[in-house]
């Protein structure tokens, strides 16, 4: 299939006609059907979907880590290959380098930008502050709590600036107070600097505390089904009647998508 872009310099994120099965007893069985979508720089997107629809897949594959069995990807009008400094993952599952401190884990992506090591300490200085762990430099993640071990996995990732930055369910494991401030966080910095991302979530109120858009995964197609503008400033009070309107339309369409045959939600 011949690649081209839209042409367009403010799409960060395009896919077109993508597709993937994954194969069970010898047969092929489709998971993403004929995905089309854009994200636009700067954008935060979440996207939500009943558990085994094809989310993970689909970040997997904008990753680079799975190659789709058909349709296109493009980064900056690029085609992905495969992974790449450009693209930063966090998953819900710890992924710090256990033996690392704090700062070499925030500093260890840092190896291929020629920065001169003045310029390398200031930077990893400067995002300690920013994610509140001024004092746990030289800590190990063991000696954290799960939520200091996110905010180190969301500074090593944003320290690198990457085009997007791929998040599958990255507070899933957060007791809701520790996910709130979270929240929080991951806004104010990636506003701050303008961060393009996709953001994998089960929960629709997250979902409407941090998308400028939401789009919804339908399980018995494998499409997007819907893509909903969230029309509310920040920040959203989520006491608010819009802001519960918001997660009362998704909960009804989630409804909607229906689950596979023998997965339970
Ligand atoms: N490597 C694999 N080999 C075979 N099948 C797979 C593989 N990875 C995922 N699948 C299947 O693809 C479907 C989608 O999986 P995926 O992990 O993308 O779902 P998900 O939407 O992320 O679910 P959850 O919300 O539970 O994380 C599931 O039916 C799953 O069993
Ligand atoms: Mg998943």
């Amino acid at each position: 299939m011949s690649v081209e872009s839209s042409g367009n310099t403010e799409i960060t994120l395009e896919i077109a006609g993508l597709s993937h099965s994954f194969l069970h007893n010898g047969a092929a069985e489709p998971v993403l059907r004929n995905i089309s979508l854009s994200i636009r720089r700067g954008e935060l997107v979440c996207l939500v979907g009943r558990s085994g629809c094809g989310k993970s897949t689909l970040l997997k594959i904008i990753a680079g880590f799975l190659s789709p069995s058909r349709g296109h990807c493009l980064l900056e009008g690029r085609p992905i290959s495969g992974p790449g400094p450009d693209r930063c993952v966090v998953f819900q599952e710890e992924a710090l380098f256990p033996w690392l401190t704090v700062r070499e884990n925030i500093a260890f992506g840092l190896r291929g930008k020629r920065w001169t090591p003045a310029i390398r300490n200031h930077q990893v200085d400067r995002f300690i502050e920013l994610v509140g762990l001024r004092g746990y430099d030289e800590h190990l993640p063991r000696a954290l709590s799960g939520g200091m071990k996110q905010r180190v996995a969301l500074a090593r990732v944003l320290i690198l600036s990457p085009l997007i930055l791929l998040m599958d369910e990255p507070f899933g494991a957060l007791d809701a107070q520790t996910r709130d401030e979270m929240q929080e966080l991951l806004l104010s910095l990636s506003q701050e600097r303008s961060q393009t991302i996709l953001f994998v979530t089960h929960d629709v109120q997250e979902a409407v505390t941090l998308a400028d858009r939401v789009l919804l995964m339908d399980q018995d197609s494998g499409r997007i089904r819907e893509d909903v503008r969230v029309e509310l400033e920040r920040p959203r009070d989520r006491s608010a009647p819009p802001f519960q309107q918001y997660c009362i339309q998704l909960h009804q369409l989630l409804r909607q998508t229906g689950p596979r045959p023998m997965i339970a939600d």
